[in-house]
């Protein structure tokens, strides 16, 4: 075990390989108790699923509600059980921003903070979807939408860089139906590109966290929605669109049951040169039955080396948003299921292999057909005392959201201002991390109180959006 699974399972990375500390274990049993039979529990190398899955570098989540992290009995599962979290609820669009740009973060840090406090993974769930949208957004078409939509994005993944594993960036955008298309809601209706659009505000926003793509009904190859999904993905991956994983949410149940050809999907995914993660499991059922569905979907994950996680749609039956349904690992009590055990299991006998390790690329390599944005920018190295500016531009037709990276020279800097010109027609219509001199023509951005001290070569970033084109000149930027 290296010290990467070490710290996803929150254990030292000293330990002995768990084959090895079987065969002690076993030797040992023999030795004082020679007529003890050794049971098919003995083969569990490990006894909790974090910790099992971390064996192939894999991570084992679950869907976490803020407001139960005051459960004991939650907690204490959790905290035993699992090595990555996704917010239930805590970081949809509606939660973050239930007025437009006010942001309420509470809810969601303290899962995050939860979660990174124990060296574990955050899937971020979502940052934009068609639906749990607040009132206002529900309102809006168009170009306003849109600008909404990749403020958001920009914003939330802004605030969060660096915590967070992988981010589902869009959730849900196509339709149920037969036809591979999309699903018609009023972000669909900003504009096809939409979606790429918020890919590529995401990664310039957090260009360290994994970005996916989030869907249900897209576990069976052969369904439409399946293939539509897949085609989108084979299209970002050749025009350079920033896309780094695929997440089948795997909500299963007699009216979408689990298909044999489950690991053809996964495995088909990843030869698009993404990693796949099983997002949102949840298996309707009881006995053995749901626990031999839960032993595939493992076994089918192990098999693919970029099925790189799990995560469990809730902690026991009664969490589950199907309750109806006992579609978890554990009962209403805190008890392991039958399905716990055969997911351990199979864990633990799923080999120590890990699978590679596929950072996102730190750039964007330009689109092939005509760019909805403009390349990513290429960072000065900061000469003298002063500062150097640079700016990463998202730009749609009718609006655009402009990142602003400002880098300390050889000397700290106590304040700065960076100059840009922004073109005739076009204006500034939000502003963050900086304070602004005006909305159009030459606009001085100045620091706030509390990001006016960069240490020499270090860097702050601010940003703005607006409506029209986007900036073009090359910034100006002054150190004091
Ligand atoms: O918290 C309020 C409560 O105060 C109020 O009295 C009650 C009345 O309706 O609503 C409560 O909020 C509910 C919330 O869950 C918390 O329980 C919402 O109504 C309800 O809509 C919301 O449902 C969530 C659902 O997404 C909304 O789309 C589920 O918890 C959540 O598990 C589910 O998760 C989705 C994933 O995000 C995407 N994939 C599908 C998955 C299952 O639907």
């Amino acid at each position: 075990m290296n010290n990467a699974h070490a710290r996803a399972s929150g254990r030292p990375a000293t330990r002995l390989r768990p084959r090895a500390a079987l065969v002690s274990a076993a030797v040992g049993l023999a030795l004082v108790a020679t007529s003890m039979v050794v049971t098919s529990s003995a083969q569990a190398a490990e006894s909790t699923l974090g910790a099992a899955a971390a064996q192939s570098g894999r991570y084992f989540g679950a869907a976490v509600a803020a407001n139960k992290l005051s459960d004991s009995t939650y907690v204490g599962i959790l905290n035993r059980e699992f090595n990555s979290v996704t917010a239930e609820n805590e970081m949809k669009i509606d939660a973050l921003e239930p007025q437009q740009n006010n942001f309420t973060f509470g809810n969601a840090d303290r899962i995050v903070n939860h979660a990174l406090s124990r060296g574990w993974k955050v899937r971020g769930h979502t940052l934009a979807w068609h639906s749990q949208q607040p009132g206002w957004m529900q309102q809006m078409e168009g170009t306003a939408l849109r600008n909404a939509m990749l403020n958001h994005v920009t914003r939330v993944a802004t605030y969060y860089r660096g915590k967070i594993d992988s981010w589902d960036v869009v959730n849900e955008a196509f339709d149920d139906g037969n036809n591979g298309a999309r699903r018609n809601s009023n972000l669909q209706r900003t504009g096809n590109d939409w979606i790429e659009a918020a890919f590529r505000a995401a990664r310039a926003a957090d260009p360290g966290a994994k970005l996916c793509y989030n869907d249900y009904n897209t576990d069976n190859w052969t369904w439409a929605k399946t293939q539509a999904v897949y085609r989108m993905v084979q299209d970002f991956k050749q025009r350079g669109v920033p896309i780094d994983c695929v997440g089948l949410q795997s909500h299963f149940n007699s009216g979408s049951p689990y298909p044999s050809n489950y690991r053809t999907t996964l495995s088909s995914f990843a030869a698009l040169g993404v990693d796949v993660q099983i997002t949102e499991l949840d298996i309707e059922g009881s006995g053995s039955t749901q626990a031999n569905t839960y032993r595939n979907v493992v076994n089918d994950c192990l098999a693919v080396p970029r099925c790189n996680g799990i995560t469990v749609w809730g902690i026991r039956d009664t969490d589950s948003w199907r309750s109806g349904g006992t579609p978890l690992l554990f009962d209403g009590n805190g008890n392991k299921k039958q399905a716990y055990d055969a997911t351990l299991q199979a864990l633990n006998s799923g080999g120590t292999t890990p699978p590679p390790t596929t950072p996102p690329p730190p750039t964007t390599p330009p689109p092939t057909t005509p760019p909805p944005t403009t390349p990513p920018p290429t960072t000065p190295p900061p000469g003298g005392s002063g500062c150097t500016a640079t700016v990463s531009l998202n730009q749609w037709n009718g609006g655009f959201v402009a990142t602003i990276r400002v880098t300390a020279g050889s000397a700290r800097l106590n304040g700065w201002s960076v100059g840009i010109g922004i073109p005739g027609g076009s204006s500034v219509t939000n502003t963050w991390n900086a304070q602004a001199s005006g909305n159009s023509g030459n606009v001085t951005f100045r620091n706030v109180s509390y990001n006016g001290t960069v240490n020499a070569g270090a860097t702050t970033e601010f940003g703005f959006q607006g409506t029209g084109t986007g900036p073009s000149g090359t910034p100006t930027c002054t150190g004091s």
